[in-house]
């Protein structure tokens, strides 16, 4: 099954064509990745009126690229196209979703419309052999969640952040240290050399027992020590970021904890980290000691699949026409653009949020 996947929801424009093999052997056969970061220099964010724009101008070219990198001649013979549909910037999502339905009319092949989060649950398996279930930890610029996987479109939230997502408490890190975005990249490397035991930072939520998380503390906890401090110095910098950083890995780690006691019960032994954040080598390392003490399997996948990518929409639209066959079309092509979308049914999660991803500054 081969399948072009369209990922816009924030501020990369991607695509990709993925094929899955009957026996669930999964190909990138192309992974075309455009970042707006010179548009929205400046803003100290994105701005999502300009991300709209730049999606518009790029996305054709980004697919035809995809199509051309994978050496797909004939896009009929495609099995489907996939899009994030949502959680998303609106004008973004639409953008993907319209040039998806387009070259699905005019090619007479399947819309699939996918859920980003799902796309970021299901990465892992683009790379490696990740059987269901599992733990996953989907840590992004929108979405700090823990969920059990049971299988495509089988999730079970454990815990989520009651204020910000991880990603985002980087990119506020960065935006108050001035090391520009996106913030997450930044804060690891003024962090290499810096001191992780400078400063004091919370542990958020420690004593409580649930799997949830809260990232806001630790931003101002940043903005507190970077205020008592007259004309920041670069080391100063570097020894924030540090222990910001040290702290952030301790407490989802520590809180990652708590749900894999809870997974094991099910007989869960294996965690997979997804999602920009999981792109961080401080955060990996302090899960490997976790999952080590506990005889646990920890699956990462590569950076270029941690961030935003199209490949991981496209082998999320071709698990589905797998699972469950080819969606119906005339309901995937009325569906609208969903800002929000939580990935499970949980009523719970509305509470938080339930799959908001908004501008990250
Ligand atoms: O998954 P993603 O590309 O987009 C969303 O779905 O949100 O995640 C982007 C987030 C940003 O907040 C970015 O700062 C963060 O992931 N990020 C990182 C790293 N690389 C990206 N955070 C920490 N360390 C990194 N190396
Ligand atoms: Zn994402």
């Amino acid at each position: 099954m081969t399948v072009l996947g369209i990922e816009t929801s924030c501020d990369e424009t991607a695509a990709a064509v993925v094929q899955l093999s009957d026996q669930g052997r999964t190909e990138v056969l192309s992974n075309v990745i455009y970042t707006q970061a010179t548009e929205h220099e400046g803003f100290g964010g994105i701005v999502p009126e300009l991300a709209a724009r730049a999606h518009v101008e790029r996305a054709d070219q980004i697919t035809s690229d995809a199509l051309k990198d994978a050496g797909i001649l004939d896009v009929s013979q495609l099995d489907g196209v996939a899009a994030t549909s949502g959680p998303g910037l609106i004008g973004g999502v639409m953008v993907g979703m319209m040039t998806a339905k387009a070259i699905s009319l005019s090619h007479a092949i399947p819309f699939i419309p996918v859920n980003h989060l799902e796309g970021h649950a299901l990465s892992a398996r683009l790379t490696d052999d990740v059987p269901f279930p599992y733990l996953l930890l989907l840590v992004s610029g929108g979405h700090t969640q823990l969920l059990l996987v049971s299988g495509v479109g089988q999730y079970r939230r454990l815990g989520t952040t009651i204020d910000d997502a991880a990603g985002e408490a980087f990119d506020k890190t960065a935006k108050l240290l001035n090391l520009g975005q996106p913030g997450g990249p930044k804060v690891e490397d003024a962090a290499r050399s810096g001191n992780d035991e400078r400063f004091a930072f919370p542990r958020p939520l420690h004593q409580r027992d649930d799997c949830d998380f809260s990232l806001s503390g630790l931003k101002t906890a940043v903005r507190v020590v970077a205020e008592r401090i007259t004309d920041l110095t670069q080391q100063d910098r570097a020894d924030i970021s540090a222990c910001f950083q040290r702290a952030a890995a301790r407490h989802l780690s520590h809180k990652t904890l708590g749900a894999m006691k809870i997974a094991e019960r099910s007989g869960v032994k294996t965690l997979v980290l997804a999602g920009g954040v999981a792109a961080n080598n401080v955060i990996r390392q302090h899960f490997d000691e976790i999952v080590q003490a506990r005889d646990w399997k920890m699956v990462v996948p590569p950076a270029k699949y941690c961030t935003d990518n199209g490949a991981m929409i496209a082998l999320a639209g071709a698990e589905q026409i797998r699972a469950r066959g080819i969606p119906d079309q005339t309901k995937a092509m009325e569906l609208a653009p969903r800002p929000r979308w939580p990935l499970d049914s949980n009523p719970e999660g509305a509470r938080h949020g339930g799959g908001k991803k908004g501008p990250k500054a």
